[in-house]
């Protein structure tokens, strides 16, 4: 008779984000505030709050990159599975990995399915998605971690024919030569035989990239708030959410929606753990996040310059989002 093994054997989660990289964390967010404009590295966004907000972002009419990413995907991955013959999935920013399950279920079906690999500065996210997994498949592997995909992906043990996977267009969250170098860090450790999946979000007429990120629920400006009450928590700061607007716009020469938190009125914010006073004046903005929208010879010069050759292009029928498939080059 067959045996499952007990969930609890089939689960494994590493944490590398330790205490001492407070001290860099901090060291990092003192440079970014003092630039000009001053700048938050979007990373901050995703505290459990952050992460709740944006699942409730991926469900909003105007966002249309989720749901039309996950039927691009529901109409690939059986492809996707048998071309690569991938026996491992690693997610880098998994977050509540929704969309992991059509390729799950795909590998599945090739009978390839052993083990899936959530990468998230989430720790929450991380956990509850191990958990879940394992109990809905009943073989299945989950080794979680908790890391930074700019700092630790050499950290991913060596494996099987892998389907390393960056969904979402979180690429599009780094100005482009961040991208080649995170691009490059997801490159450099892969097999010959592995594949890369890289969701992307594409040019399309303004009004439309917009409002994705000014939806009328006012869910991303919440969501870009909550940045400042995790850097408040970090960095012992007395950041006032509720006096600063979100703005967020299509910056066509950069091709990115630049989105910022402008202050209402002249403010200081005092950041004890940095001993440090910042005189926040009436208008001015601190960058949050960029988000890139691409075309095709962008995401190719981009995957090129990091290492991989494109192996496949797929687009859903409106060209709003795209799914590259990429191994490395050589
Ligand atoms: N892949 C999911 C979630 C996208 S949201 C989707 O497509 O819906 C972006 C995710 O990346 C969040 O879960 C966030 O916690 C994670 N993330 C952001 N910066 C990260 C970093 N530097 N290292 C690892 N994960 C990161
Ligand atoms: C995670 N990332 C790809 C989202 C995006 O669309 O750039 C984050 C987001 N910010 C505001 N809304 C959604």
């Amino acid at each position: 008779m067959a045996t499952t093994t007990p969930v609890s054997e089939r689960i494994r989660v590493e944490v590398q984000l330790e205490p001492s990289h407070r001290e860099a964390d901090l060291a990092e967010l003192r440079a970014t505030l003092m630039e000009s404009p001053r700048r938050i590295p979007s990373k901050y966004f995703y505290d459990q709050q952050g992460s709740a907000l944006f699942e409730q972002i991926t469900e909003l009419p105007e966002y249309y990159l989720a749901r039309t990413e996950r039927s691009l995907l529901e109409s690939i991955a059986d492809e996707v599975a048998a071309r690569t013959g991938a026996e491992e999935l690693v997610e880098l920013g998994a977050g509540a990995a929704t969309k992991t399950r059509i390729l799950l279920d795909a590998m599945s079906r090739q009978g390839n399915l052993r083990l899936y690999v959530p990468f998230d500065v989430s720790e929450s996210e991380v956990r509850r998605v191990a958990e879940e997994l394992t109990r809905e498949y009943d073989e299945l592997f989950v080794h979680g971690m908790v890391a930074d995909f700019t700092h630790h992906l050499d950290e991913i043990p060596p494996g099987d024919p892998r389907l390393v996977i960056l969904l979402g267009s979180t690429i599009g969250n780094y100005r482009p030569e961040e991208a080649v170098e995170l691009l490059q860090g997801v490159c450099d450790p892969m097999a010959a035989g592995d594949f890369f999946l890289l969701g992307v979000d594409l040019v399309k007429d303004v009004e439309r990239l917009e409002a994705a990120y000014n939806d009328s629920a006012g869910i991303t400006a919440e969501f870009n708030r909550n940045i400042l009450r995790v850097v408040n928590r970090l960095a012992e700061a007395d950041f006032r959410p509720e006096s600063y607007r979100h703005v967020a716009f299509f910056d066509r020469e950069n091709s990115w929606i630049e989105i910022s938190l402008a202050a209402e009125t002249d403010q200081p914010v005092r950041l004890e753990a940095l001993d440090l006073t910042l005189s926040i004046e009436a208008e001015e903005k601190i960058h949050t996040e960029i988000s890139s929208k691409y075309d095709r010879p962008m995401v190719e010069e981009m995957l090129v310059a990091s290492g991989f050759r494109l192996a496949e292009w797929y687009t859903d029928p409106d060209r709003l989002f795209a799914l590259a498939l990429a191994r490395k080059s050589g």
